[in-house]
């Protein structure tokens, strides 16, 4: 049985559009027999990383705090599967960023460099193997995730485990109006997360239908300046 953790980075948790997608991706992986588990970043009480390598090159494996990581490590050993969920948030909400740093001590540092990077590896009782992307957006374009994607696949590669792709929703909050685009977005983010439990891969025409605009850049970009505009002017 595939066992999956997904970290939400959503400063709105639950009530997000990170979550709606995060929610209808795990129903497909559950769907195909998996055991899924969520945590939500904003609600982990841990320190910052300190950068002292203590994990790395005193204590292997050990982190210089004791705070809630200490029960997620062991969570985080057994996944087949990581889904990093988030918003884009310049780059990145501050507790995913957070959680990141601090996978640290599951992370054994025995470099090589290969491919014009150094890769480590995760320790030999870290099961994952997988790293999949789930991130939303304010505004339309889809080109504004590379720099999450870069992230993700920068987390993936530094540790030798295959980035499996990213599920991409631009305009995100427009899917709760455009009732028919916007089911048909989560039907097929239902369908990727099935598709990569039970094929190990997610087809590029199902990425591409989630990430499908749901009105034109120029509607999008009046209707968020006439919001400012009302704004602007009840606030006056
Ligand atoms: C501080 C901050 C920075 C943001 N930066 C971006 C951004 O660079 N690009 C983007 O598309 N959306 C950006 N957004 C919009 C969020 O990604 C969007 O509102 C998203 O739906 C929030 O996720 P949630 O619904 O799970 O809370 C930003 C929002 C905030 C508050």
């Amino acid at each position: 049985m595939t066992r999956v953790l997904a970290i939400n980075g959503s400063a709105s948790m639950e009530k997000g559009n990170t979550q709606k997608m995060l929610t209808a991706f795990l129903e497909g992986m559950k769907e195909a027999h998996a055991k899924v588990e969520t945590v939500y970043a904003k609600r982990l009480k841990i320190r910052p990383c300190t950068g002292s390598f203590h994990c790395w090159y005193t204590k292997v494996g050990e982190c210089i705090h004791s705070d809630d990581m200490d029960s997620l490590l062991p969570k985080l050993r057994e996944a087949d599967v990581l889904i990093l969920a988030t918003p884009v948030f310049l780059p990145l909400p501050s507790g995913i960023q957070n959680f990141l740093n601090r996978l640290m001590p599951i992370i054994e540092p025995v470099l090589e460099f290969r491919e014009g990077r150094t890769h480590a590896k995760f320790h030999d009782n870290v099961k994952i193997s997988k790293i999949v992307l789930i991130s939303v957006g304010g505004w339309w374009e889809i080109g504004n995730f590379d720099k999450v994607v870069r992230i993700a696949e920068d987390v993936a590669k530094g540790v030798d485990v295959e980035f499996s792709g990213a599920i991409l929703r631009p305009h995100a909050s427009l899917m709760n109006e455009n009732k028919e685009k916007g089911e048909a977005v989560l039907r097929a983010t239902k369908s990727a997360g099935f598709q990569l439990v039970r094929e190990g891969k997610i087809s590029s025409d199902t990425l591409e239908t989630i990430s499908q605009p749901l009105i034109s850049e120029i509607e999008f970009r009046e209707r968020y300046n006439k919001m400012y505009q009302t704004a602007k002017e009840s606030s006056s």
